[in-house]
């Protein structure tokens, strides 16, 4: 980057459901000067998420929208709409959010919501990607960071990275080899997207 223009910092926000390494990754990243971008929230689906405890350690705000807490589908999709509209930010990470978002919020944010999954996609989309992996035989497995859009796993691809499936692997074995290949992938793309450096033609995704 040139020294002599001023970086203009991207808000970025973060919805997780579980552990949060990834979350993790994305913030050590910023707070590392890697990436031009403030982390300006945490929503998670989770109040036990143990990424409401990693935000707290970097004094990001964390939100809480717990599906089991509305009434219907409909009641919570608005109030993660609200919550998501709160943050005001220019790009929504989903760093294993283990909810489908409705056609509402994919459309609100189209472009700016960005998704991690384990597997080479269009291979395995869905739950339990490594195990599908394993139960295929693949020799090659890994990880896609891909725009958010209507479907489960499918929209333009960003980033992929690979691993190798040896003979005996197992699905934590392969969870693992994978997951250090997320923690690259991920905290890349949105480096990527913070500096502008994305293109989208299509299901086209251009590196500038
Ligand atoms: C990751 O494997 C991610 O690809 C998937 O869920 C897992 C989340 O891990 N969507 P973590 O919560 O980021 O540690």
């Amino acid at each position: 980057m040139d020294p002599e223009r001023p970086v203009h910092k991207k808000r970025i926000a973060v919805l997780a459901s579980g552990r949060g390494s990834n979350f993790q990754a994305v913030i050590d990243a910023i707070a590392a000067g890697e990436i031009p971008a403030v982390c300006v929230g945490l929503i998670t689906d989770n109040p036990g998420s143990h990424a409401i405890e990693r935000a707290k350690a970097a004094g990001i705000p964390a939100v809480i929208v717990e599906y089991a807490r509305f009434p219907s589908k409909a009641a919570y999709e608005e109030a993660l709409l609200a919550a998501m509209r709160g943050c005001r930010a220019d790009l929504f990470v989903l760093a294993g959010y283990m909810r489908i978002l409705g056609s509402g919020i994919v459309h609100a944010f189209s472009g700016r919501m960005m998704n991690i999954h384990p597997a080479l996609l269009p291979a395995f989309a869905g739950l339990h990607a490594q195990r599908q992996a394993i139960e295929y035989g693949v020799k090659v497995a890994g990880c896609t960071v891909h725009l958010g859009d209507e479907g489960t796993d499918t929209g333009p691809i960003v980033i992929q990275r690979c691993v190798p499936v040896p003979p005996d692997d197992d699905e934590s074995a392969l969870a693992d080899r994978i997951l250090v290949e997320e923690h690259k992938a991920l905290p890349l793309a949105v480096k990527l997207f913070c500096e502008d450096r994305l293109e989208v033609a299509g299901r086209r995704v251009w590196v500038r």
